[in-house]
């Protein structure tokens, strides 16, 4: 309670004090109402350097979709294109500035509406984690950038994760966005050689070992019992979106397996939780895939869409033992189609899209596979 009283005084303290220069805090400026009705369409997407073209805004706005959730490296706050660097509060202010004025996204954001949470580059820090410094400020820029309300409780939590729930009941899409940096405990570096990676077929020189310490944070506790909260609450499809992978754990990059127990935390949570028709959302490694484990209640799915300005050709040839679509290696963004009126039951698509809006994969699943009890989803009891 302390520490929720200290955090609202600091937030307040620094929303006076940070540069008010290109946009306002509330949503209805600039950014479109969250839907209201049925969503039959949602596009993804990470990693968009703002001071590329980014053209694949006008294939998102072609799709037309209900809503687009940004999954991080939304700007790339200490890196732009040379020596990474730490940012300040003007720096990043300024490169949410720069996304704000290309064209093909300022049309986008008149068309369709953003929910949004980050990952490490416009967190403010490559391998950022809780001990980050400008965190709080990040995070009054961050959400100022979105259009949340200065009375949103997004402003107040240990981090910037939210949840929403859209449509009628029935064909109810809980949309549930984790902030996986503000909480987690440091990375342990691989030190092992480039021969020995390799060999496991891990490429890159910035890799983690899975941190075996059950005490090691990925989202934090509040988070945690936040998560429960929402997968408590009714609905039939949920998006839980995360910055990094969840499924994949071998690449040895950012990602879930580098926290191992906290992965297994959120499948475990999952089964207690009864949470039916859950599919996984993340970004960050610069191709496109879907991958599938069983290490839930029911088949996860976790489909990755990166990224919207680049692409990286070596990263698809690392290990993913759980890939079912994919790689998909050109610019790209995710769309999560959902047919409600299929027969014998509603059936969604994950499709990975270029700036043509022409489909790398389509991998399609039954709603009525993501449950415990086979062939009865909550809609039909
Ligand atoms: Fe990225």
């Amino acid at each position: 309670m302390v520490n929720a009283q200290r955090r609202l005084l600091l937030s307040s303290a620094l929303s006076l004090l940070l540069p008010r220069m290109a946009f306002s805090n509330e949503r209805n400026q600039g950014w479109q109402p969250l839907p209201s009705g049925k969503i039959t369409k949602i596009a993804f997407g990470s990693c968009a350097k703002q001071w590329e073209p980014q053209p694949i805004w006008s294939a998102v706005a072609d799709i037309g979709p209900d809503l687009f959730l940004f999954l991080g490296d939304n700007i790339y706050g200490d890196w732009h294109g040379e020596k990474s660097f730490v940012p300040t509060a003007e720096s990043l202010s300024a490169d949410y500035r720069q996304l704000a004025q290309k064209p093909e996204f300022i049309a986008i954001r008149k068309q369709v509406p953003f929910m949004a949470t980050w990952d490490n580059h416009d967190y403010g820090s490559h391998d950022g984690g809780a001990g980050f410094e400008l965190k709080e400020v990040s995070r009054e820029i961050f959400l100022d950038f979105f259009g949340e309300p200065s009375s949103s409780p997004r402003r107040r939590r240990d981090g910037i994760y939210d949840a929403r729930i859209f449509g009628p009941e029935g064909q109810r899409v809980q949309v549930i966005l984790l902030d996986n940096r503000w909480n987690r405990s440091a990375l342990i570096p691989d030190t092992r050689s480039k021969a020995e990676r390799e060999a496991l077929g891990i490429f890159g020189s910035m890799g983690h070992i899975p941190n075996e310490d059950p005490a090691a944070a990925l989202l934090g506790e509040e988070q945690w019992l936040w998560l429960e909260q929402q997968l408590r609450k009714p609905a039939e499809l949920r998006l839980i979106a995360s910055g990094t992978q969840i499924v994949p754990d071998q690449k040895g990059m950012q990602e879930w397996g580098n926290s191992p127990f906290e992965r297994k935390r959120l499948f475990e949570l999952i089964e207690q939780t009864g949470a039916q028709g859950v599919i996984l959302l993340s970004g960050n490694v610069h191709f496109a895939e879907v991958s599938k484990t069983d290490e839930g209640p029911h088949p996860l799915y976790d489909f990755t869409s990166s990224g919207l300005t680049h692409v990286n050709e070596t990263y698809p040839n690392m290990e993913n033992r759980y890939r079912v679509a994919g790689p998909f290696v050109e610019q790209n963004f995710g769309l999560i189609e959902i047919k409600w009126e299929a027969t014998p039951g509603p059936v969604v698509h994950l499709k990975a899209l270029n700036v043509d809006s022409a489909a790398g994969f389509s991998y399609q699943v039954e709603l009525g596979d993501l449950s415990k009890l086979t062939g009865q989803t909550s809609w039909q009891k």
